[in-house]
């Protein structure tokens, strides 16, 4: 069975790899720091910047709705995450627990869609990012934010972030705790602040009236309008479903707590508390900084790049807009950093598992990090970032993030029938009922996806099969080695 594409890795066989020389990662984290690496990827473009275009676009007021629907969805799937992240702690995050349940060509499968959210997602965070700096510095709109073409804000995070990504996770950890307290202490700045300014006036009507979309738009028409017939339309009820599912894109992050598994000091335990702990407290902050943002100014206003930051403005406070940028500069900058990070520890245990080409997966002897498959795609980021509009690319995110999520619910069932015996520190309540509602949520959110990111995400996945059948396949450790699989 060596040769067949549903070879799986045993649970043993992945961790014992994790301590082979050249291709060991320091473990150092603790549950803080996980929590601390959870916001800090977290809390991001997501909230500082898709809030306002789904309010304005698709969801009004109600956009604190959409919110916590799509905080209910990423809860579920936290819970397997954390199953699974506190059963087969080894890097890699749901690629490694693919390998060990559900076989190689799945393992393929969601490691090459992960490449996809975390790349892209630290693509669009980088926009975001450059929509701030130009917001406080008032810079000319050829240069930053979200009309450059190329963006060059864009690309000096990234290059920025590369650096820190190849000098070693423990200064990267250190300088993102900072980064992390500076944006929290905003997020609360624009909650407590903004509160006096909210008029109710605003909050009317709570769920505007839905209005046709216009024949242009086309592709970009939520599959699950066109699948049953309703005219394409914003606001309503569709135009809530449809702005969560694009603002579920401001929860990504805890599932990457999981792919710093490795370096961490007792994974079993901390894991869970790291993932569970940072999305709700990531919930909380979200559904009060929509309300009062919505309150602060009329959602039509709010379609900008800044939009946070353009809310003070309109209520005559622009030392506060300044301050909230420069928050968000600060802050936003750990997003970008921590989906390289983790995006780069994917690929490292691809290529360590010779799916990618081994090459990759080399350890800086001085650093201790991946500092190969760190440059290349920071390159590929940077060009992402510089050229591609920050909406569709998030969208892409998503749909990526959410399949993930799909996948992962359904190992966290299969790994309980074929491996009982595994120790779990954390367990899923309810097997296999909460991770099957988890599946049907997260196609849910899917299907309210526009259609052109739908046919995006399967040429990705099109392109992911073409290579792994005359590569990965046959380079595979699982194919060379002499020990026997474990089918
Ligand atoms: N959740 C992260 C953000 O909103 C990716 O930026």
């Amino acid at each position: 069975m060596s040769n067949s594409i549903f070879r799986t890795k045993s649970v043993e066989q992945s961790i014992a790899e994790t301590d082979e020389p050249g291709h060991r990662l320091k473990k150092e984290l603790t549950v803080f720091d996980l929590t601390v690496f959870g916001i800090g990827v977290i809390i991001g473009t997501g909230i500082f910047v898709l809030t306002g275009k789904q309010a304005a676009i698709n969801a009004g007021p109600a956009i604190v709705i959409s919110f916590i629907l799509a905080a209910i969805v990423c809860g579920l799937a936290a819970l397997c995450y954390a199953e699974f992240a506190s059963t087969v702690p080894v890097a890699g995050s749901a690629y490694t627990f693919g390998y060990a349940t559900l076989g190689e060509f799945i393992a393929w499968i969601i490691g090459w869609d992960l490449a996809l959210e975390l790349g892209l997602g630290a693509a669009v965070v980088a926009r975001g990012w450059s929509s701030y700096l130009h917001s406080l510095l008032n810079l000319p709109d050829w240069l930053a934010g979200d009309k450059a073409i190329p963006d060059f804000g864009a690309i000096f995070i990234v290059a920025v972030c590369a650096a820190l990504g190849v000098v070693g996770a423990k200064i990267s950890g250190r300088v993102t705790a900072v980064l992390v307290a500076i944006k929290i202490a905003v997020v609360l700045f624009v909650i407590a602040l903004g509160a006096f300014f909210i008029k109710a006036a605003n909050y009317s009507p709570y769920i505007p009236p839905a209005v046709p979309a216009k024949v242009e738009e086309g592709g970009a028409t939520p599959l699950i309008q066109l699948l049953l017939g309703i005219t394409p339309q914003h606001y309503g009820l569709w135009g809530i479903l449809a702005a969560s599912s694009i603002v579920f894109f401001a929860y990504i992050g805890f599932d990457i707590v999981a792919t710093t598994a490795e370096e961490t000091k007792n994974p079993q335990r901390d894991l869970p508390r790291g993932i569970i702990g940072s999305l709700v407290i990531c919930t909380i902050l979200y559904a009060a900084v929509s309300f009062v943002i919505t309150g602060m100014a009329n959602y039509k206003q709010l379609d900008t790049g800044a939009p946070l930051a353009l809310a003070f403005e309109l209520v005559g406070q622009d030392w506060a807009a300044k301050l909230i940028s420069l928050g968000a500069i600060c802050g936003i900058t750990t997003v970008v950093l921590v989906l390289m990070l983790g995006q780069s520890r994917v690929l490292f245990a691809m290529s360590r598992d010779r799916l990618l080409p081994e090459k990759l997966a080399a350890v800086h002897p001085r650093y201790g990090t991946p500092w190969i498959i760190t440059i290349v795609t920071s390159v590929i980021i940077a060009i992402l970032a510089a050229f591609l509009d920050l909406t569709k690319l998030s969208e892409l995110t998503s749909i990526g993030t959410l399949f993930a999520f799909v996948v992962v619910s359904i190992g966290v069932v299969v790994l309980r029938r074929t491996r009982p015996d595994l120790h779990r520190s954390f367990r899923v309540p309810w097997v296999p009922f909460l991770p099957i509602v988890a599946v049907l949520a997260c196609l849910w959110l899917m299907l309210n996806l526009p259609v052109d990111t739908w046919i995006r995400f399967v040429i990705w996945m099109l392109i992911g099969l073409a290579l792994y059948f005359p590569y990965g396949r046959r380079h595979s450790r699982l194919a060379r080695s002499s020990t026997p699989s474990y089918d």
